[in-house]
């Protein structure tokens, strides 16, 4: 309805503290959601955590915990890890809250109602890690095609989704609306390896164990973990509650971002369930790569995690916000190392950005002590920059629609670079040296200001820190100067451009000692 964007990340498993790698999807999925309150939606950007199931029963079992004490001090360590990471989440959703046990007992419950569940005996191979079933031919190895981890034999008198009843109304959804699965390349995967082999009925409770909703109408099953999980989308919003406000006003969801591994679940069972229940199916599900380390997922049980507390730590929340943005491309995998993060802080940020204000502010302190004077007069070249300007924004507007976080910063360093070139080539400490050169000079400045104005209009979705450092060193004060509307006019900025000197926004590191400490620190030693 109307101006509304609806955004989800996954909700994560509290099992263990979270690695960069999960980061990642919700540094995009906030990214994405400042860029649509920029562009003036009323947006609602869920995330949270799916808190039961036999994995976590069985770490909570491990730690001397109840599955309840266990979760409470993880989900608590993760809503800190999104504080640290400046995420902006409208709704924090935990599949042990009342409001999401109540709304998926009674979607069991409609479904079962309806004759899309049913009672029957499971028999087949589950893969805890991963809470999926799978039949024989369907591992890889003898092991889980998801995880190469064993699997567990399980027999069990459980209830039935009636999957199969929704393949061949999936398979015309998805070949009738080309954006749904996104990337293109997941789409094909999901029709080709698992709608055209055909669908088999979804096991949808377990009797063997007990950290899970129970079945309203037969409290000894509790209900499968994904059918749980995926509820959150609708349960937040309070659909089947008393107030269902929210689900009115923001279903259907316009994205879900999801890892590719999960795909699967987002765009089979979980629209499935929706037909089921008569619902509209979401816009759009996007299956982003994975961070890998050496070519392998980086996972707790691999040993390979980085972590992102220490990142942040060390060199700020923006500049890992921007290396994960900008380094891949969104939806291919790609490569974390701490030379590639290094190198980046130092080439882009510390060099085009950094010293694009540093030598801004620096020049207008020492040529004009601290303000620019109203006589300013326009340059050969300020045309081109002002051209420039609106065409990057014109194309940085196109990625961000389709969530091409990289092509959008590409193209806002193309126009930094542009604008640190601008200045070897207008030259102010020659133009500095004539007296009558003064309006020139000062025109040559305040192309600088603004464009540094019109920079940090865009890259605030990605980096919420670092345009405040620099309205805060051009006395950028007006929040009609930081709007998206403003990125219409070059020349917004008053003339008189005032400055406050600040500290360095990106200080250079010297990669090689730090690269040292870094590993060190991610080793758990300093
Ligand atoms: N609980 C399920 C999701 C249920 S949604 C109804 C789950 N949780 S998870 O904690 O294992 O993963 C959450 C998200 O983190 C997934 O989208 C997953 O793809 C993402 N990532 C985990 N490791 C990752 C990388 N190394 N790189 C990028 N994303 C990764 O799955």
């Amino acid at each position: 309805m109307g101006n509304t964007f609806y955004i989800t990340t996954p909700i994560y498993y509290p099992s263990d503290k979270l690695h960069i790698g999960h980061s990642y999807t919700t540094v995009a999925a906030d990214t994405m959601s400042r860029y649509k309150k920029l562009r003036g939606f009323d947006v609602m950007f869920l995330t949270g955590t799916d808190e039961h199931g036999q994995k976590i029963e069985r770490k909570a079992e491990m730690a001397g915990k109840t599955p309840k004490e266990y979760v409470d001090g993880i989900v608590g360590w993760i809503i800190n890890l999104w504080k640290t990471l400046d995420i902006q989440y409208d709704g924090f959703i935990r599949t042990t809250d009342e409001i999401h046990e109540k709304c998926v007992q009674k979607i069991f419950t409609k479904l079962y109602e309806k004759g899309d569940i049913y009672k029957g005996v499971y028999e087949g191979l589950y893969c805890t890690p991963c809470e999926s079933f799978f039949t024989k031919h369907q591992l890889k190895d003898g092991k889980c095609p998801d995880c190469g981890r064993e699997v567990e034999s399980v027999k069990e008198d459980a209830y039935f989704f009636k999957l199969s009843k929704y393949q061949d109304a999936l398979i015309s959804h998805i070949e009738n609306n080309p954006d749904f699965i996104s990337p293109q390349t997941r789409q094909n995967e999901m029709i080709n390896n698992f709608l055209k082999p055909g669908l088999e009925d979804l096991c949808v409770s377990r009797t063997t164990f007990k950290w899970g909703i129970p079945v309203e109408f037969d409290p000894g099953h509790v209900v499968y973990v994904w059918l749980d999980a995926l509820s959150n989308y609708i349960s937040a919003l309070g659909y089947l509650s008393e107030d269902d406000s929210k689900y009115k006003k923001y279903w259907p969801c316009d994205v879900h971002l999801v890892g590719k591994e999960i795909v699967r679940f987002h765009t089979i069972i979980w629209p499935a369930m929706l037909l089921a229940l008569g619902e509209e199916l979401p816009k759009q599900v996007f299956g982003h790569g994975w961070l890998v380390i050496d070519g392998g997922k980086m996972s707790k049980s691999f040993g390979n995690v980085v972590d992102p507390e220490i990142l942040v730590n060390k060199y700020g929340v923006d500049a890992i916000r921007y290396f994960l943005m900008r380094e891949v491309a969104f939806g291919q995998d790609g490569n974390f190392t701490n030379e590639a993060l290094i190198t980046r802080i130092n080439s882009d940020l510390a060099n085009d950005l950094g010293n694009l204000l540093s030598r801004t502010v620096g020049m207008i302190d020492k040529y004009f002590g601290g303000k620019l004077p109203k006589e300013q007069e326009a340059n050969d070249l300020d045309a081109e920059i002002k051209a420039l300007a609106a065409a990057v924004i014109t194309r940085y507007e196109a990625a961000m629609e389709k969530m091409l976080f990289s092509d959008a910063l590409t193209e806002v360093w193309y126009f930094v670079r542009r604008v640190n070139k601008y200045i070897d080539e207008t030259s102010p400490w020659v133009l500095a040296k004539d007296a009558a050169q003064s309006a020139k000079l000062a025109g040559v400045l305040y192309t600088l200001a603004e464009s540094l104005r019109i920079i940090s209009v865009l890259i605030s979705p990605f980096m919420p820190n670092t345009p405040k450092a620099i309205s805060s060193q051009l006395n950028i004060s007006g929040a009609e100067l930081q709007t998206w509307d403003s990125l219409k006019t070059f020349g917004l900025l008053e003339r008189e451009v005032a400055i406050s000197k600040g500290e360095i926004v990106f200080p250079r590191i010297d990669i090689k000692k730090e690269l040292e400490e870094l590993a060190n620190a991610q080793k758990g030693g300093a």
